[in-house]
Parts: structure tokens; sequence; C-alpha cells
């Protein structure tokens, strides 16, 4: 994109919409959803049916999600965050347990393991697709680790074959092989191989969350896994348990309706993101300094993030101004996903050793992602592109 026709789009096109990054809707609906939502509460509003949690309606969508995505169980449940919980609690951590956590990452699976006693042990994450590393994993295996919990970050699967491996290699003397536990909130449709997010690990969560690739109402995951047992003794725990703990960590009816057709649409919805992030890095092929999302060949983004990278040299200050100047300057809010998380949450800072992560502290001031939605037109596609690359040209001048 030469500087004649930046300046051009800059002054012509400036979106209707000031897309957000993350925009707080990430999916968007249609007639087909509004309609599920009378349909449903028409149907349960009877004395005999109600809107108990666990009827036919929860019950298909958890079917039909566990077949798309290639897992033989799943379970609905009011967030990723309760669904991070679950899988956590179905490993049965004892005392002094660990498991590995990418740094760089949202906070809730590290609070997971908190939550249940464990102790995380932060990985660093490869500096090309912000994945948990392998060979780092490895490194920090002790024979007290029992899961590595990697987090596929941004709508790209992270390496689950390599993670598999590993824990094939280095089982739990106890426990036998390591679990491997995907968090996929951001991540609900992504493939690795030719195959989907879900369809490899032991347990792994989706977020249903406004923001996310597929939403239910607001709120609202999925957790799918291999093991019957665990899938038992995780269903327990979402209605208050029995012979284990419990509580409620149902969705509603109304959401499995919605999700339902969100099931039904996803594969488009998840084409129509590509086709804005392909776009993208066609557009901006050849911007100095910056590097666009990398993509390994294995991997099918699904780009719930565009995330890219500025030189080693302008982390931090520089990368800030290129935020402050697209947010002030074009009206194109950038958002930071995510620096090390432990850096913004108090209780994961004093409740965990973060005192070896150089390389995800560095990828925290160099990392910064661009609004991206399916319903984005190519017209306000060119506009964040040509305002980045403006940016960038500023930021190089100063
Ligand atoms: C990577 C990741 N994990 C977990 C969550 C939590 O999801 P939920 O809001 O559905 O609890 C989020 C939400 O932003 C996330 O991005």
């Amino acid at each position: 994109m030469d500087a004649d026709r930046r300046q051009e789009i800059i002054a012509t096109q400036k979106p209707e919409i000031p897309w957000a990054n993350e925009p707080s809707m990430g999916s968007y609906y249609t007639e087909a959803e509004f309609e599920a939502v009378r349909a449903e509460m028409e149907r349960c509003n009877h004395p005999q049916i109600g809107f108990n949690a666990h009827n036919d309606t929860s019950r298909e969508f958890e079917e039909k999600f566990a077949a798309w995505c290639g897992a033989p169980h799943a379970l609905t449940v009011n967030g990723a965050g309760s669904g991070l919980d679950l899988a956590v609690m179905a490993l049965q951590l004892e005392p002094g347990d660990e498991v590995i956590v990418p740094a760089v990452n949202f906070k809730a699976a590290a609070l997971s393991v908190l939550g249940q006693g464990g102790k995380v042990v932060w990985c660093e994450v490869d500096e090309r697709t912000f994945q948990a590393d392998p060979a780092d994993v490895e490194a920090r295996l002790t024979d007290r680790t029992r899961a590595i919990y990697p987090v596929h970050m941004n709508g790209m699967a992270a390496p689950i074959d390599e993670y598999l491996r590993i824990a094939e290699e280095h089982p739990h003397p106890k426990h036998g092989p390591l679990k491997v536990i995907g968090d996929a909130a951001r991540s609900c449709g992504a493939r690795l191989h030719d195959r989907r997010v879900g369809s490899w690990e032991w347990t792994c969560v989706f977020s249903f969350h406004t923001m996310k690739n597929m939403t239910t109402l607001g709120e609202g995951g999925m957790v799918v896994t291999q093991d019957a047992e665990a899938a038992v003794m995780m269903r327990k725990i979402r209605g208050f348990g029995g012979d284990v703990w419990g509580t409620n960590y149902k969705m509603t009816n109304v959401q499995a309706a919605v999700g339902l057709v969100q099931l039904e649409r996803i594969d488009s919805i998840l084409d129509e993101r590509r086709k804005v992030g392909h776009e993208r890095n066609e557009l901006l092929a050849g911007i100095p300094e910056i590097e666009l999302p990398y993509v390994p060949g294995e991997c099918w983004h699904t780009y719930y993030l565009y995330t890219c990278l500025v030189p080693e040299e302008w982390a931090g200050e520089k990368r800030d101004r290129i935020l402050q100047l697209m947010r002030e300057d074009y009206g194109v809010p950038c958002v930071v996903a995510n620096p090390p998380c432990y850096q913004s949450h108090p209780f994961l800072a004093a409740n965990t050793d973060y005192s070896d992560l150089p390389r995800s502290e560095k990828l925290g001031q160099r990392l910064f992602c661009v609004p991206i939605h399916p319903l984005m037109s190519t017209s306000d596609n060119e506009y964040i592109c040509a305002s980045l690359w403006e940016t960038v040209e500023r930021v190089m001048g100063e």
C-alpha cells in the first residue's frame, strides 16, 4: 500500500463502527438465533417442562458440539472459567502437584490450578506463535508434574501433538502419562493437522462469552473430554455433586438453543473471520518493522485476534506509542493480549514464581492485536491497515 493510497483511505474511509479490539460481540446473531430464543422460551414456559437446564436442548447442544469438534463427551457450562475449574477438579490434584501453564496467557487457567491447591509452573511461549514452547515445557517438568495446560492462543491451535508426546514420555510416577488440558476459549474451531482443537486433549474448554468466536447470549462455555470417567465426575460437580463436592455451573436452555444455531453457523462465521485475516495479510504485506501473524503450515487459524509484533528494539515504549497513535489519531484501539498474566493480577503474582521468564516478559512488551471481526468490510480493513502503516512510519521518524 503506497503512501498516497494510505492517505486517501484515511481521509475517506473512516469506519462507521469504531472497531474496538476485542469487539464486544465477537460473533453475530441472525433471525435464526432470535427465533431459537423465542421457540425455547415458549417450549419451556409450561408447568411440566420449565427451564431446568438439563433438558433435551442442552443435551442436543452437547452431542452436536462433541461431534463437531471430534470429542466423545461434552458438557455445557456457564463459562470457560467454570469449565477450566472443572477440568482441574477432575485432575484431583494432591498437595505439591505441579501444572505447567504458559505465562503469556489469560489469567483463568492459572487461577483454576491455584483454586485446586496446585502449583503453577510457568513456561515460556514460542516467539512467533505465542503458544507454550514444547522445549521449555519439557525443561520445566519434575516428578510432581501432573498436567500440561496450554492455551490455544488468540485463535490458533497450540502444538498439542508435541505436548502429548511429552506427556507420554514423562509419566507421573503414580498417575501415569501427564494430562493435557487445552484452554480453547479464544480458539473455537481452530485446527491442527486438520483436526479441530478439542479432539486432541484429555480435556479442552471453550468459551461462548460475548466476545468469542461463537457466543451464547453473553456467557457460556463447553468442556469436552476423551475421558468417560472425568466426564461423569465433571457432570456431578456441575450439578451440586453427590459422592463428590459440587456446585452449580449450568448453562441455561435458552443459551443452549442459541448455541445450537451458532454451531450450525460457526464454520461460515470462521470463514468470514479468516477472509478478513487473509485480506489484511495482503494489505499489510511489506509494512516496515512489524511482524504479521505467523501461521505454521499445520495450523488453521481462526483469527480470533490479529496479533502483531514490533521489533525487539521497539519493545515497551515504541510499541506503546503505536497503540497511542492508533487510538488517539486514527480511532483504532488495539489491545495487548496478553502480557504475562501475573503482571496484572496481584493474586497470581503473590502465589507463583515468575523469576525465570525473560522471553515472555520481553514478548509482553512487543505484541499487540489489531481489531478484527467477521463482519468487518474491506473498506474498514483498509482503513485499519492504512492507519497502522502510517503510524509505524511516524514512529520510525520520531
Ligand atoms: C484464554 C481464555 N481463557 C478463559 C477465558 C474465560 O472465559 P469465560 O469468560 O467464558 O469464563 C477467557 C476469556 O476471555 C480467555 O480469553
